[in-house]
């Protein structure tokens, strides 16, 4: 069984994921991570995000530790948003997700692009999103909730840029699949989010 979960920045798709993986005991994947270990390792080289070559390198020689909390800065975001949008990144990405929805007995993955790109005929495909404004404030309170210095409007202008140019790039954008369901977590706290999200991949199994 595999089961999409997509949509935009701080729209509660990661906690869903990780909350429908424990419940029907499959393995999770959290795709961003990948794109943001590419644009940490860029980061740390002092390279360049305009650089697709640049970009591609730090794919090919990537030395970071999934654990790292760097991963989560809000500079690491707006590389991973940017070295993203490269076909050639996305390219060499692709197979590792692939193969981890593919292994026996399924996968939770998360990403922008699982449900129309990476696992089309996934199971069930959920997509997650929640208002702008709520999405910046849970990102702000996490932010804060780190310790990392972080104003609100700072939040919501990088989320709505971060957004406009994952929804704009040409290769593989945050777009929902015909086929998945809406979800959309604005008005529901976190067990309620998790529960709804339960409730309809059991309906489509
Ligand atoms: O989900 P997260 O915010 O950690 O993802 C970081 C960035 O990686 C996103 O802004 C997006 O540009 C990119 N991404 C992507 N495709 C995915 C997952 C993440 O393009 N499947």
């Amino acid at each position: 069984m595999i089961i999409a979960v997509d949509g935009p920045a701080a729209s509660g798709k990661g906690t869903i994921a990780r909350a429908l993986a424990r419940h029907f005991g499959l393995p999770h994947m959290d795709t961003g991570l990948l794109y943001r270990a590419v644009a940490l390792q860029l980061f740390r080289w002092g390279g360049d995000p305009g650089n697709e070559f640049e970009a591609l390198r730090a794919c090919h020689e990537l030395g970071v530790d999934p654990a790292d909390p760097e991963l989560r800065t809000e500079t690491v975001s707006k590389f991973a948003s940017a070295v993203s949008a490269y076909p050639s990144v996305r390219t060499a990405l692709l197979e590792r997700q692939q193969e981890f929805a593919g292994q026996p007995g399924g996968a939770v993955l998360d990403g922008r692009d699982i449900g129309t790109v990476i696992a089309p005929q996934a199971d069930a495909k959920l997509f997650v999103t929640a208002s702008p404004e709520v999405r910046a404030a849970r990102r702000h309170q996490e932010l804060v909730g780190r310790g990392m210095a972080a104003h609100l409007a700072d939040v919501l202008n990088d989320i709505r840029a971060r957004d406009a140019r994952d929804a704009s790039r040409e290769t593989a954008p945050l777009r929902q699949a015909d086929d998945a369901i809406l979800l959309d977590t604005s008005g529901l706290d976190v067990n309620a989010a998790i529960a709804e999200a339960i409730r309809l991949v059991e309906e489509r199994l």
